[in-house]
C-alpha cells in the first residue's frame, strides 16, 4: 500500500495521481497559529509508504513540506518519496553575486533530510537535482504541453530564450508539425527588465506558440508576445510548465495580446489545463 499526502498547494495533482492508481489519498490538516506559523499534520495517516506531493510555491509551502515529511515519519512511515512538481528557489541555482547563498542547494539539503527519494518536474536547471542528498529523478512535462493545442495554422514554436529550446522542440514534436525558433534574452538583474532579440524567422500570419518553463512576472512572455504581434504574427499562444503568474502577470499577458495561456497543474491556477499526473505516475512506477 502507498498513501499520497498532498500539501495544501498541490491537492489537484495529488488527486489526479490517486485517480491514476499511484496510491490512496490521506487528508492532512493545514492550520496556522496566530503568530503566522503553519502546522500541517496527517491525523489519518497509517502506512509504511508515503508519497508527499508538494509544490514549494512560497516560504510557507516549504515549511509545510518539511512538516508533512516529519509527520509521516512520526506516524510510522519507513519509506518516504517526495514529489515536488514545482521547486521554489530553483532559479537561485548559483550565487550570482559575492555573498549570496545558493538557495536551491539550501532548500534541497533541508528536504533531503526527510525523504528517501525526490521527484522533480522540469526544474529550471536540471543540475539542481545534484543538490539533493538522496536519489532524485527529473520528470519532463514538455510532451504534454501540446495537448490543448489544435488546428494551428502553419505553426512556429518559439522559445523566448536559448534555455527553453528543448521544451519548444518537444512541444512541437508532441503537436506533430511545425517549425521551432528561439529569441536571445538579456535580463537586467537589478531591475528585472528583459530585453528580447527576435530571430529572423518569418512570423507573418502564422500561429505562434511561445513555450517556456516558467511564467513568473510575465515579463519574458509578454515581451515575446509583443514582439511577435508587432511583426504581424497571427494568433500567439503562451504555454508553460509552471504558471507562477506573480503580481500582474496575467494582465501583462492579456495586454500583450495573448490568444490563450496554458499551464500545468504543478501550480494550481485557473489556466492549469494540462495535468502532469501521467508523467509523474510513470516516473513513480519505474523507480
Ligand atoms: C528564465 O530563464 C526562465 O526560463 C523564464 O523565462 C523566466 O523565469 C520567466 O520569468 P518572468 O516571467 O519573470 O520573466
Amino acid at each position: 500500500m502507498t498513501t499520497l499526502v498532498p500539501s495544501s498547494t498541490t491537492q489537484s495533482l495529488a488527486a489526479s495521481l490517486a485517480a491514476a492508481g499511484v496510491g490512496s489519498l490521506t487528508t492532512p490538516t493545514y492550520d496556522r497559529f496566530a503568530d503566522g506559523e503553519t502546522l500541517a499534520a496527517v491525523p489519518e495517516f497509517d502506512d509504511d509508504h508515503a508519497i508527499i506531493v508538494a509544490s514549494t510555491v512560497d516560504n510557507d509551502a516549504h515549511i509545510e513540506l518539511l512538516q508533512l515529511q516529519d509527520a509521516v515519519r512520526e506516524a510510522g512511515a519507513s519509506d518516504v518519496t517526495t514529489v515536488i512538481p514545482y521547486l521554489g528557489y530553483g532559479r537561485q541555482d548559483t550565487a550570482f553575486k559575492a555573498g549570496q547563498p545558493i538557495s536551491a542547494r539550501a532548500v534541497a539539503r533541508a528536504i533531503s533530510t526527510g525523504t528517501d527519494r525526490v521527484v522533480l518536474v522540469d526544474p529550471h536547471e536540471p543540475s539542481v537535482a545534484d543538490f539533493f542528498d538522496v536519489p532524485t529523478t527529473i520528470v519532463s512535462a514538455a510532451g504534454l504541453l501540446a495537448e490543448p493545442l489544435s488546428d494551428l495554422d502553419d505553426p512556429l514554436f518559439v522559445a523566448p530564450d536559448a534555455g527553453a529550446i528543448e521544451l519548444a522542440e518537444t512541444t512541437r514534436d508532441a503537436y506533430g508539425s511545425g517549425e521551432t525558433d528561439y529569441f536571445e534574452k538579456e535580463r537586467d538583474y537589478d531591475t528585472g527588465e528583459v530585453e528580447l532579440t527576435p530571430s529572423d524567422a518569418a512570423v507573418g500570419g502564422r500561429d505562434i506558440v511561445v513555450v517556456d518553463d516558467i511564467i513568473a512576472t510575465g515579463g519574458t512572455m509578454s515581451g515575446a508576445i509583443e514582439v511577435l504581434n508587432d511583426r504581424g504574427a497571427g494568433r500567439v499562444f503562451a504555454v508553460c510548465v509552471h504558471p507562477v503568474l506573480a503580481g500582474a502577470a496575467r494582465t501583462k499577458l492579456a495586454a500583450a495580446g495573448v490568444e490563450r495561456l496554458v499551464g500545468t497543474d504543478t501550480i494550481e491556477r485557473p489556466i492549469s489545463d494540462v495535468s502532469v499526473a501521467p508523467a509523474v505516475a510513470d516516473a513513480l512506477d519505474t523507480e
